[in-house]
């Protein structure tokens, strides 16, 4: 499989790299330019760096010489400016200059936080994505996002900022816990959805193999490696047309204005991939509802999610649980930063594989739709 290489205007061109293991990684991060005596410095999140730090640590170190580990308490709740100074002080502490380098290892969370200090400290410094995650090798990690959340806002304060290297390895995620993984299979459904039928259709004819990757067989590897390549040939494509998302980018938001509503009330009881399922059942809803798609299709995206990747589609507990109704998911959706001159922007599909940006989505076709993921 050859490598991806992303092209961002006003920015240096940076590969994405997939691997079976880390051991590439040393070598590849050398290769890159103006490496010659700089420092490294790997991001890592308790959880994460219990895995992968010493393997990491141990590739670089044959390549580097000054080669340091920041790593901070597992959890979204973390990712906050207070992390940031914590790792801010950390880097002054070790002298870290302009062309030195840190290395995000972990879940998007990493990724993030590590990228938004990359992109402030000193006004910019470069740095390394390893995506140990589905959701981060497939979507966080590439495209140069970053930020933390502020005051319980997700993503509120952030910097596009661009990695100079993406490095994912197979190994990676053949040890996720399967919730971790599947939670990972509602994005990669999404790009399917959004931009290519065909590749919507390799993953329900391949559903058996890529719902459960067996880490011993060659075949799951390869398949995996292929679904990654696939999903992140598609990122590339729309964050090359866009980068700072003045236009197509946001379809990539197919599913995250109700979805992450959703998130925000289920306090972390469901993943946010499992949010973004239930929230592309809504959108695909309210494109039904508008004869964008059939009620067929829409039958084949909700059995697709639910049935074939047991991916939720209902937020039914919600009402019962937490005493949350329709018109509270409403608010918190209309709250969301994906909102235009005070109107929601919905991404809808047309078709199978091709996702629109509407701004005129009414409050009612919302509120109906959060009607029928709460029944
Ligand atoms: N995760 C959506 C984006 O990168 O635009």
């Amino acid at each position: 499989m050859t490598d991806l290489i992303v092209t961002v205007k006003n920015n240096n061109p940076y590969p994405i790299l997939l691997r079976d293991d880390f051991s590439d990684l040393g070598r590849a991060v050398s290769l890159l330019p103006d490496m010659q005596g700089r420092k490294i410095c790997i991001v890592s999140d308790s959880k994460v760096s219990e895995l992968y730090m010493d393997i990491v640590i141990q590739s670089f170190s044959e390549y580097f010489d000054t080669v340091k580990q920041f790593v901070f308490p597992e959890g979204e709740e973390n990712k906050t400016l207070d992390t940031v100074q914590n790792l801010y002080q950390y880097l002054i502490q070790c002298g870290f200059e302009r062309g030195d380098v840190l290395a995000a290892l972990g879940g998007g969370v990493t990724g993030d936080l590590t990228g938004f200090t990359a992109a402030t400290y000193l006004r910019g410094i470069r740095f390394i994505q390893i995506p140990t995650s589905l959701l981060a090798q497939v979507d966080s990690s590439i495209g140069g996002k970053t930020g933390v959340d502020f005051r319980g806002y997700k993503n509120m304060v952030g910097a596009f900022h661009q990695p100079v290297l993406v490095y994912s390895c197979s190994e990676a995620l053949l040890s996720l816990y399967p919730r971790d993984y599947r939670s990972g299979l509602g994005e990669i459904l999404k790009h399917g959805l959004i931009r290519d039928k065909d590749y919507y259709q390799w993953l329900k004819d391949n559903v058996s193999v890529l719902w459960a990757p067996d880490r011993y067989s060659e075949f799951s590897r390869k398949m995996l490696t292929e679904m990654v390549y696939r999903s992140d040939r598609i990122k590339q494509a729309v964050v090359e047309n866009d980068p700072e998302e003045k236009g197509e980018r946001a379809i990539l938001n197919f599913g995250h204005t109700i979805g992450h509503a959703v998130e925000k009330f289920a306090f972390h009881s469901l993943s946010h991939g499992m949010c973004v399922s239930i929230g592309m059942r809504a959108a695909a809803w309210i494109s039904m509802q508008r004869g964008m798609i059939s009620q067929a299709d829409y039958d084949d995206i909700c059995h697709t999610l639910h049935d074939m990747y047991q991916l939720p589609t209902s937020a039914s507990f919600l009402p019962e649980q937490m005493n949350v109704s329709a018109e509270d998911i409403l608010r918190i959706t209309k709250s969301d930063k994906k909102m235009e001159k005070g109107q929601v922007k919905m991404i809808l599909l047309d078709r199978i594989g091709h996702a629109v940006i509407c701004h005129d989505v009414s409050d009612q076709e919302i509120l109906a739709a959060i009607e029928e993921i709460l029944a």
